[in-house]
């Protein structure tokens, strides 16, 4: 857990908010001793630089002279929306005056919880043999070449890396991008892939749209906080092919059911189907532009420039690391719907029955 939260705060282009504090999750109940007892696990990562905001940020109302100069900068109001964010459509859904009021509540800084919550699914995952890998493949124009042959094995790398990526030769040519956009000051997306290794065929089910896992792990996708685009598999090539240039043939080799290729990126009919999961999302450049764009005040109307605060110039390896976690809590989900039992030993036995009746090994 500590690993995936300092990942989650690392990665080139990040703004200095990540050096203020080092994330760490502090688990308040639901285990002892280093084990879940099966109960709901609790909690907390608390967030050190509230605690520099005081006044301006406290529940109650402050009195205004009583306020420190700093504070005071940080209470007034903010009436300038920036475009692409949360800001105008956050302040007139919720009958607000202060766009600071949408701001925090909207910023990815929650995204800690979710990855702390990702590294107990994919602790749990592992125990079955399914593991979840996000790393980065484009930033900005700089695209790194298909890896279609990656092994989970292949990811252990990214340790290694300050983009996410795994290719050097690009990574290098994506920190000039990073910097090149620095300097001009402006903002970079790029593309994230998430690959599962390790799934048995039948996670989600076709019997109702809810229950799709295509559809859980492209929901669970978007709702990370920029992310504008999901393809699974090789989904938007594939569209313009024909269906015999797409499908993964199939054959039963060495005792068990295989594709000879996996362009539907392990899932069809909204199940896994045994082959490695491929799930690629796009993120949109972050909005907050240290050159703002133009905006219309809040409270007068007037142009004005956009909000400018500290920012990230990029932060898709940061998203990659969210999305290895959102992806891990859907398919532990559908583990549990799947395959259910009240304690670990319990759900590798039926892990172990069922791939024997569907006569299912794992790659070697
Ligand atoms: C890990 C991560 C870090 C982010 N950091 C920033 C940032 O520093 N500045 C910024 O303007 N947006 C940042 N964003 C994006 C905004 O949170 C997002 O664009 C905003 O909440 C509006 O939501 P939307 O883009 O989904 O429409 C980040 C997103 C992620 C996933």
């Amino acid at each position: 857990m500590a690993r995936d939260l300092a990942r989650r705060q690392a990665g080139y282009g990040r703004s200095p908010r990540q050096r203020i504090e080092t994330d760490a999750a502090e688990i308040l109940g639901g285990m002892r001793h280093g084990r879940t007892l099966g109960g709901p696990v609790s909690l907390i990562v608390w967030n050190a630089d509230h605690a520099n905001w005081g006044a301006a940020m406290s529940a109650w109302a402050v009195d205004d002279a009583a306020i420190e100069d700093v504070a005071a900068r940080r209470s007034r109001k903010v009436v300038v929306p920036r475009p692409g964010h949360a800001d105008l459509s956050g302040v007139m859904k919720y009958e607000l005056d202060d766009v600071r009021d949408v701001l925090e509540r909207a910023s990815a800084r929650e995204t800690c919880a979710r990855v702390a919550v990702g590294a107990i699914c994919k602790d749990l995952l592992a125990l079955l043999g399914i593991t979840v890998h996000g790393h980065v493949t484009r930033i900005g124009a700089v695209a790194c070449p298909a890896q279609p042959d990656l092994s989970a094995a292949d990811f252990a790398r990214l340790d290694s890396s300050e983009t996410g990526c795994l290719h050097a030769e690009t990574e290098a040519r994506m920190i000039a991008e990073i910097d090149a956009a620095k300097a001009d000051r402006d903002t970079l997306g790029g593309i994230v892939e998430v690959r599962i290794f390790g799934c048995p065929p039948g996670l989600g089910s076709y019997t109702e749209p809810r229950l799709r896992l295509d559809a859980r792990l492209a929901a669970a996708a978007v709702g990370i906080q920029a992310m504008k685009g999901v393809e699974l598999g090789d989904g938007f090539a594939n569209a313009s092919l024909r269906g015999s240039q797409v499908h993964d043939e199939i054959a039963f080799v060495g005792g068990s059911f295989r594709r000879s290729t996996n362009r539907a990126g392990g899932l069809e009919g909204g199940m896994s189907n045994g082959e490695p999961i491929v799930v690629r999302i796009a993120m949109k450049p972050l909005p907050t532009l240290m050159r703002p764009l133009q905006t219309a005040t809040i409270d007068t109307h007037e142009s004005a420039a956009a909000l400018v605060e500290r920012s990230d110039t990029t932060a898709v390896a940061a998203a990659a690391v969210v999305a290895e976690a959102v992806m891990a809590y859907e398919v532990a989900r559908c583990v549990r719907e799947k395959f259910g039992g009240d304690s670990v030993g319990d759900m590798i036995s039926t892990v172990a029955a069922y791939l024997e009746r569907i006569a299912w090994r794992r790659e070697p």
